[in-house]
């Protein structure tokens, strides 16, 4: 009998009843399995771990009847620069590498072949659901990649600006918007490094009601500045304090694993401090895939 927890049928039906395929299926200590409609992808740091998530994952699918496409893999490495794309280990060579992927009856764009990332981080659903019920008008999305948050916005009437350093992602983004059967009129699709943009928006007095900021751990633009979020967020809060609201929300996330959300609250209150403004903050529940401490760390900041 495999000792790992998989989620079990009773969630898996309320994926379903949700709209919700793209979802968490195992969490262990060095690897994780993860599913976009009928395709598996599981990412592990030891070879061990892939061995064992593959075991469980078929015992898994034999339990709960659920029939497997394809099987993909990647290796977690603690370099960016050692990142790879997935590789396939089940499932036909030569297929399309595509596929779609719901979340709350949105559909997103997913793509084995691209990259290391398939096209959509799961364990923000909660923060996506968030910005929904939110409503927003205007919606900043800072390091957009393929506009996930933009489309859940936009879905429930917003009007977007969506900043990412890669063209290909913003595409990709487009591309999530049309899958929707949302027009992209009216919403902007900048590549350039979010900290110009920033000061350019805050220049022309823009105003957003939700501000999304969920960085990558470390990045480098084309010039060779580099972002690091642990030593750099304090300054991108800061500047979005500039660009919010008064009613507005801020999501601060981080996979960066020195991070943790006291971490996060602390530099919120610097942010805060400096821009003499006094704030609150709201934590989205652990979504129900993920145990304590896999998922992202975020918190939602809003004015007093
Ligand atoms: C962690 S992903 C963001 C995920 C996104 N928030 C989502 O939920 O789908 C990081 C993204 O930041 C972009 N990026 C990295 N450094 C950047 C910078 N200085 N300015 C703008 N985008 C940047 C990368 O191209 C990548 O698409």
């Amino acid at each position: 009998m495999n000792k790992d927890q998989w989620i079990d049928r009773g969630l898996l039906d309320a994926f379903d009843a949700e709209g919700t395929d793209a979802h968490r299926l195992c969490t262990i200590d060095n690897g994780w399995a993860e599913r976009f409609g009928h395709d598996i992808l599981i990412s592990f740091r030891t070879t061990a771990a892939r061995d064992r998530l593959i075991a469980g994952l078929k015992e898994w699918a034999k339990s709960v009847d659920f029939p497997i496409r394809r099987v993909f893999a990647r290796f977690l490495p603690k370099k960016n620069e050692e990142r790879e794309t997935p590789k396939l280990l089940f499932g036909h060579e030569g297929e399309n590498l595509q596929t779609i992927a719901t979340e709350h009856h949105l559909k997103f764009g997913i793509d084995f072949g691209a990259g290391y990332s398939v096209g959509l981080f799961v364990d923000q659903r909660e923060n996506r659901r968030f910005v929904r019920q939110a409503k927003p008008e205007r919606l900043l999305n800072c390091f957009a990649y393929t506009c996930s948050f933009s489309v859940a916005a936009a879905s429930a009437g917003a009007q977007t600006v969506n900043v990412d350093l890669s063209k290909k992602s913003l595409e990709r983004g487009r591309q999530n918007f049309v899958l929707n059967s949302l027009s992209t009129e009216g919403h902007k699709f900048i590549a350039d490094d979010v900290r110009p943009v920033l000061r350019r928006l805050a220049r022309r007095g823009e105003k957003f009601d939700v501000i999304i900021l969920d960085p990558p751990t470390f990045s480098r633009t084309k010039g060779g500045e580099a972002f690091h979020v642990e030593s750099d967020l304090e300054e991108l809060i800061v500047a979005a304090l500039e660009l919010i609201d008064g009613n507005g929300w801020i999501l601060v996330s981080t996979n960066c694993e020195t991070l943790n959300e006291q971490a996060l609250e602390r530099m919120a209150r610097y942010g805060l401090k400096l821009s003499r403004r006094a704030g609150v903050f709201h934590r989205q529940p652990t979504p129900l895939d993920f145990p304590p401490g896999a998922a992202a760390r975020t918190i939602w900041l809003t004015l007093r």
